[in-house]
Parts: structure tokens; sequence; C-alpha cells
């Protein structure tokens, strides 16, 4: 008859003890439950035992058998959860997975930036559609019929008398219309052109300014402009004020900035003139006050307009517009 079954079992539970791998413990179901299995093998004779005593050693050996299946299939399981699916060990020494961070656009970031330092002299933020109607965009300020501005092939046009906004300018008519003088704000918001290259996109970003009172003058459209430019750059950036034309300023002025890039000496940048257009503003023409009905007598005010892609280009040296919006994380990720 061989072993007695229960020192069959002991080598099995001891075997099992040492097996360290689904393989192994496999190898031994199969040695010990199988088909030539010990186990299997010490049942099929019982028949070979006395009559009075086959029924109690196979009701001990059937127990067994079913301890052994259950001990294996519960090893497997154990090892089975304790490994990853690709069958490798857990590493403890492995870092975690953490989620990335994320940041802000870098348009986002110098947008924010320029309001800040505008709120800080105490303008207020103010915004508008950008589907606007042709009286907005262009004929409340004065832009005639025949500006090359209102040309199909510069503006989209939604219709005959809707346009996406070219600029951030009607918002001086609509905040105007809304309140009496003083009027102090700075709108910040995208605009949108039939544009495209190295330094246009059909979409982009302006802040627009507009403060309106008694006895403003260009001196302090001056003094805010370069206040403003020294913080947004440094001390050591001055301005050139360059006469200029816009239907709804009068005078006009665009303003240039020193170039950040080689300080004036002339580079690539600043095409070798060593100065940087940065945007258009001048005093608020009164033909404007009449539109809104402020005594063009009494009130006088300025305005200006920046591109935030042309800020955020001259601030972290960026020669292509169009990188801001290929949303590549190797690129926005260094902002
Ligand atoms: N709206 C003008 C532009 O987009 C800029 C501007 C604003 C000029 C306000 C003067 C005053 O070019």
């Amino acid at each position: 008859m061989g072993k007695p079954i229960e020192q069959i079992k002991n080598e099995a539970l001891k075997a099992l003890d040492a097996a360290s791998d689904v393989e192994g413990i496999k190898a031994l179901s199969s040695h010990y439950l199988g088909r030539k299995g010990l186990v299997t093998h010490f049942l099929r004779n019982i028949s070979a035992l006395p009559l009075e005593k086959r029924s109690a050693v196979g009701k001990k050996a059937n127990e067994i058998k079913k301890e052994l299946d259950k001990a294996f299939q519960a090893a497997l399981i154990q090892l089975q959860t304790r490994v990853y699916p690709a069958g490798g060990r857990i590493d403890v020494s492995l870092p975690g997975r953490t989620a990335t961070p994320g940041s802000l656009h870098p348009i986002t970031q110098i947008n924010e930036e320029i309001c800040d330092i505008f709120t800080g002299l105490g303008f207020d933020i103010a915004e508008g559609p950008e589907v606007e109607t042709d009286f907005y965009n262009f004929e409340a300020l004065n832009i005639p019929k025949d500006h090359p501005a209102r040309d199909m092939q510069d503006t989209f046009y939604v219709s005959d008398n809707i346009v996406l906004r070219t600029h951030t300018s009607p918002v001086q008519i609509r905040t105007m219309e809304n309140q009496p003088p003083p009027v102090r704000v700075i709108v910040p918001g995208k605009v949108f052109r039939r544009d495209s290259d190295l330094t246009h996109t059909p979409m982009f970003h302006q802040v627009e300014g507009l403060l309106v009172d008694e006895n403003v003058s260009f001196g302090d459209l001056k003094g805010t402009l370069t206040t403003f430019v020294h913080q947004m750059f440094d001390d050591r950036t001055s301005l050139r004020f360059r006469p200029s034309f816009f239907p709804f300023t009068e005078p006009s002025a665009e303003v240039d900035i020193l170039c950040v890039m080689c300080r004036g000496k002339g580079c690539r940048v600043c095409s070798q003139t060593g100065w940087l257009e940065v945007l258009g503003s001048g005093m608020v023409h009164p033909a404007l006050f009449e539109q809104v009905e402020y005594d063009p007598d009494r009130y006088t005010g300025f305005a200006f307009g920046m591109g935030v892609e042309r800020i955020a280009m001259l601030k972290y040296g960026i020669d292509d517009i169009r990188k801001f919006f290929e949303n590549d994380f190797r690129f926005l990720a260094q902002f």
C-alpha cells in the first residue's frame, strides 16, 4: 500500500511551504492530486485493504485530498495577488505615481500681470462681447465705411452687420454708454483678424485701456504707460511716443519701447532699429464723446490698446506667435 496517507499529506504541505512560484505550486498539485498523483493513487488502492479498514481510511484520504486541494488553491491566489499582471514582483523602492501639477497658460499669466498692474493704478476691469455689431466695432469708433479694416479680407463677418471683433475698442463705447464720467477701465479679451504668419494668428488677445475725466492730458497718458512699461519690464526700458493715426483718437501715438533684447543697439528682434512697437494709444476723439452723450467741452480722456501675445513674446524671447496655440506641452511647461 506504500506510505500512509498522513505522511503523504505532511510531505505535501512541507513542499508547498517551500514553493515560491506559481509554476512550483502547480507542479506540486499535479504531483499529489493529478491523475497519477500520490493521493489519487492512494485512493485508488483502497480497495486492496481489508474490508473493515476501507471505509475509515477512505474517509480520511478524501478529507486529506480536499484539504490539500484547498491549500494549493489558497497558495496560488496569495501568490498571484502579490505580483503584477506582467509577472514582476512589487518593487517597494519605486517612487509613487504622482499627478503632474498644471500651470496657467503663458498668455493667461501675462494677461493677469497686465491687469494687476493697471488695477494697482486704480483701473476697473470691464469686458464686452467677442461677436460684435458693425456699429460698436467700427461705426461708433469713427471708422469710416471705406476704411481698409472693414474689408472682408481683414475682418471675419458673421453676417452683414455682425463681426468677430477686430479689437477691444468697442468696449470703450459700451462702457461709456453705461456710466457717466469719470471712467477708468481696462478691457482684456480675445480679438479676431484674418491674418496668419510668424507674428499673427487669427485669434489673439488685447488689453484696452480707457480713462475719461476732467482735465485729462496727454501727460497723464504718458505717465500711465511709462509706469506700466517699467513694471512690466524694468525701469531701464524707456518709451518713445511716435505720431500715428487711429480714427477714434486724436492725437494718436504708437508707443515703442527700447528693445528688451539688445537695449537699443539694434538686433534681429527689433530689425536693427533698437525699438519695439508695443501698443497704440491717443486722446479720445470728441466724436466718441458725442456718440455717448458725454460733454466734449468738459471731458477729455486717453485710450490705449496692446497685444498680449506681443508683450509675452518680448518678455520671454519667443519668435513665433503660433507656439502659444499649438498645445505642445514641452513649450507650455516652461512657464
Ligand atoms: N484698437 C487699436 C488696434 O487694435 C489700438 C488702439 C486702442 C489705439 C486704443 C488707440 C486707442 O490697433
